[in-house]
C-alpha cells in the first residue's frame, strides 16, 4: 500500500491495509505545526497537547541540532513514542548569522512582529540583504536519534509584504521568486522551504524503515 504524503513522497507499508503511524511533534509553534501537518497528512501526528505534555521545552543551546535534540529528548522521555522536533530560524550573513537559533526571541520577546521589526532595524540601510532559513529536525525513532536538515536561500526586503506564513515570512523572498513567503501559496512554500526539505528527508527515512 502506498500512502501519498502531499510532499509528493509515498509511504509504503508492506502488507498493511492502513498505516497508523503515530508520531509526536514536539512543538507548540502553531505556524510550524500547521505547515508540518500539511506535509504529513497520512501520518497520525500527535501534538504535545494530545500526549498531555505541558512543560516548556528547553532550547538553551547554540546550534539548531542541540536545540532540536533537547526538545525531542524531553518529549521522548515523557511519552516513549517516536517523536520529532524541529529547530529553525533565519540566518543573515551580514549579521554574522544572527538571529539564527535566537530567531524566536530575537527582540527579547517571543512576539513574531517584534522580532521581524528588530531584524528590519538591524538591517536598516544595509545593501547586502542575503539571508537563509535553516531547519534541523531531530527524530527519535524507536529510541534511535536521527537528524535531517534543510535550508532555503533568499533575500530580505525593507518592508513587509503579504499576510500568509508566519515569523519573518513577510520580508523573506526565496531565491528564484519575486514574492515573499507570506505572498506565496502554502504549497509553494512547503515545496521549497527549509522545513519542507527537512520534512521530506525525514519522510523518506521513515518510509525506508517501515519497508525494511
Ligand atoms: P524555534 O525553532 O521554535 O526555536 O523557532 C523558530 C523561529 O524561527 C520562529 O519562531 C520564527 O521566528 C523563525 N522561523 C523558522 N522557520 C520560519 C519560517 O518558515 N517562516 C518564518 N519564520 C520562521
Amino acid at each position: 500500500m502506498y500512502l501519498l504524503v502531499n510532499t509528493g513522497v509515498s509511504l509504503r507499508c508492506g502488507n498493511c491495509r492502513f498505516l497508523t503511524m503515530e508520531l509526536v511533534i514536539a512543538s507548540n509553534n502553531k505556524g510550524k505545526i500547521r505547515e508540518i501537518r500539511e506535509m504529513l497528512q497520512q501520518v497520525q501526528l500527535l501534538s504535545l497537547q494530545d500526549i498531555g505534555f505541558t512543560e516548556d521545552t528547553p532550547e538553551p543551546w547554540h546550534t539548531f541540532e542541540e536545540n532540536a535534540y533537547a526538545k525531542a529528548k524531553a518529549v521522548y522521555d515523557f511519552c516513549g513514542k517516536s517523536v520529532f522536533a524541529d529547530d529553525s530560524g533565519i540566518c543573515v550573513p551580514h549579521l554574522g548569522g544572527a538571529p539564527g537559533v535566537d530567531s524566536a526571541h530575537y527582540s527579547g520577546s517571543r512576539d513574531d512582529e517584534a522580532n521581524l521589526q528588530h531584524l528590519l532595524r538591524n538591517m536598516n540601510g544595509v545593501a547586502d540583504r542575503a539571508a537563509y532559513y535553516k531547519a534541523v529536525i531531530c527524530l527519535i525513532w524507536s529510541g534511535e536519534v536521527h537528524y535531517f536538515e534543510g535550508t532555503c536561500e533568499g533575500t530580505l526586503l525593507e518592508h513587509k509584504r503579504g499576510t500568509g506564513g508566519f515569523g519573518y515570512d513577510p520580508v523573506f523572498v526565496p531565491a528564484g521568486y519575486e514574492l515573499t513567503f507570506a505572498e506565496l501559496s502554502p504549497e509553494i512554500k512547503n515545496a521549497i522551504s527549509h522545513r519542507g526539505k527537512a520534512v521530506r528527508k525525514m519522510v523518506e527515512f521513515i518510509n525506508e524503515r517501515i519497508n525494511g
